[in-house]
């Protein structure tokens, strides 16, 4: 059983998409060990509340300093003893000792094709701003192992996605959520989940079920 913490901010719509796909059998061999958020009003918590999965809110905001909330984030999930840590719409800058400790093995969903709009101040609806202020014809969802550097890490799953005259930023959004993040994430998981992803030479190789 592959254990998994997932990390949130906000309206966690990919959480419950892995909720979802945990519970219709689409994503196998996987529990939530924990879902944490950095934000108290996350509706994430309440997704998980629903569902009766254990979730606490840990926040900078209680620490006196950065280091202080680092080391209890990865005291929790050390603790937890996570195969697995997933940032679905997670906003807080990653720590390098975290990424020591879990090395590939944590997994980002980024709302662009990396590695087009990412980096450092690309996330949330400025990903989708900038994609329709340069006026590409698609875009789309990646999910990636996480390592230093700002969505810089080995490419696991990419989904295009069709750019449509007079889409929004929250309509680009929306239709990226629906037809990229909500599939790619959870296959990512069922795949990890069945020992079908390597990291060779800073690449993922995705490997064929042997039944
Ligand atoms: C998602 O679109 C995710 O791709 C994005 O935040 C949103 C969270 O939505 N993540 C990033 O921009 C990371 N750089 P959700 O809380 O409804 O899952």
């Amino acid at each position: 059983m592959l254990r998994i913490a997932v990390l949130v901010s906000g309206g966690g719509t990919n959480l419950q998409a892995i909720i979802d796909r945990i519970e219709d059998g689409t994503i196998r061999n996987t529990e939530i060990a924990m879902v944490i958020s950095n934000n108290k009003n996350a509706k994430a918590l309440e997704r998980a509340a629903k569902h009766h999965i254990p979730a606490q809110c840990i926040s900078p905001k209680d620490f006196e300093n950065r280091d202080m909330f680092n080391k209890v984030l990865l005291d929790t999930l050390l603790d937890l003893k996570v195969d697995l840590i997933v940032l679905a719409g997670f906003m807080v800058v990653i720590p390098p000792e975290m990424i020591r400790s879990f090395r590939n093995r944590i997994i980002n969903i980024h709302p662009s094709l990396i590695p087009s709009f990412c980096g450092t101040g690309y996330y949330g609806l400025h990903v989708h701003e900038a994609a329709l202020a340069r006026g590409v014809k698609v875009s789309g969802a990646t999910v990636h192992f996480v390592d230093e550097g700002t969505d810089t890490g080995p490419i696991i799953l990419q989904k295009a996605v069709e750019v449509k005259t007079g889409d929004t930023p929250e309509v680009l959004q929306r239709r990226i959520m629906e037809e990229a993040e909500w599939k790619i994430m959870p296959k990512a998981i069922d795949l990890i989940a069945a020992g079908c992803v390597k990291v060779v030479d800073g690449h993922v190789i995705i490997e064929e079920e042997t039944a």
